[in-house]
């Protein structure tokens, strides 16, 4: 069964991008990654949504975050497309962006990542990518994905959102409840004993009382 679940590492695929050819794990090197997949070049969902990936750039910069694109045509094409994502942004019609875009013109590698959507198919009868999000932490295993159709455009503020609560689970072992925004309480970990998680979170812990009696919804603000 083609796909990626949780857990799993990183395929270390080889590919054309519109920077070269890469090596998978190469380009991720230590840091953490995203790959978000497109339908198709010149479609309009999809150009706004590059449009927004490139303005948020130095966001997941500043996360130790790589960032690739994939879109199933030809490195050609996508350099083509990368100008009017520029000219969409209001920028000059440059056919640079600051992250590669992965030429998969036969669909291999959408095949093997289980990305294809097979609802939206291209004039010839086949189907198209779908909308995926891939993020993978620094041991390369994938920590994060979401799936949408090709007719729906992504948040890219959530998808900072929820890499700002993957980091802080990475990093201090929290997690992060409904709707939580950076700089709301976080919680602790149910198998985080109560003794530990006060040595942990010198900011302190609060319980909230239940019905049950049971004191599972512990907060802590959200740690540096
Ligand atoms: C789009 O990017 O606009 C799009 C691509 C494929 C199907 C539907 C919409």
């Amino acid at each position: 069964m083609p796909g990626l679940l949780l857990g799993d590492e990183a395929p270390d695929f080889e590919a054309d991008t519109t920077q070269g050819r890469i090596r998978f794990h190469d380009f991720l090197g230590d840091s953490w990654g995203i790959l978000f997949s497109h339908p198709r070049d010149f479609t309009p969902v999809c150009t706004t949504e590059l449009g927004r990936a490139a303005q948020l750039a130095p966001e997941f910069s500043k996360r130790n975050v790589k960032m690739i694109a994939l879109s199933i045509d030809s490195v050609q094409d996508h350099l083509s497309w990368c100008k009017d994502v520029n000219a969409y942004n209001g920028e000059q019609p440059a056919e640079t962006l600051p992250f590669p875009i992965i030429a998969d013109k036969n669909r291999e590698l959408a095949v093997k990542l289980g990305m294809l959507d097979p609802d939206e198919l291209d004039k010839d009868g086949m189907p198209l990518t779908a909308r995926v999000v891939f993020i993978f932490g620094p041991d390369k295993k994938l920590k994060l994905s979401i799936l949408y159709p090709a007719t729906t455009g992504r948040n890219f503020d959530e998808i900072l959102r929820v890499l700002d609560s993957l980091q802080l689970t990475a990093y201090k072992k929290v997690a992060t409840p409904v709707d939580w925004k950076p700089g709301d309480s976080v919680m602790v970990v149910p198998t985080l004993p109560d003794e530990e998680a006060k040595k942990l979170f010198p900011k302190g812990v609060f319980t909230k009382e239940l019905p049950s009696g049971k004191k599972y919804l512990r907060y802590t603000p959200q740690p540096e």
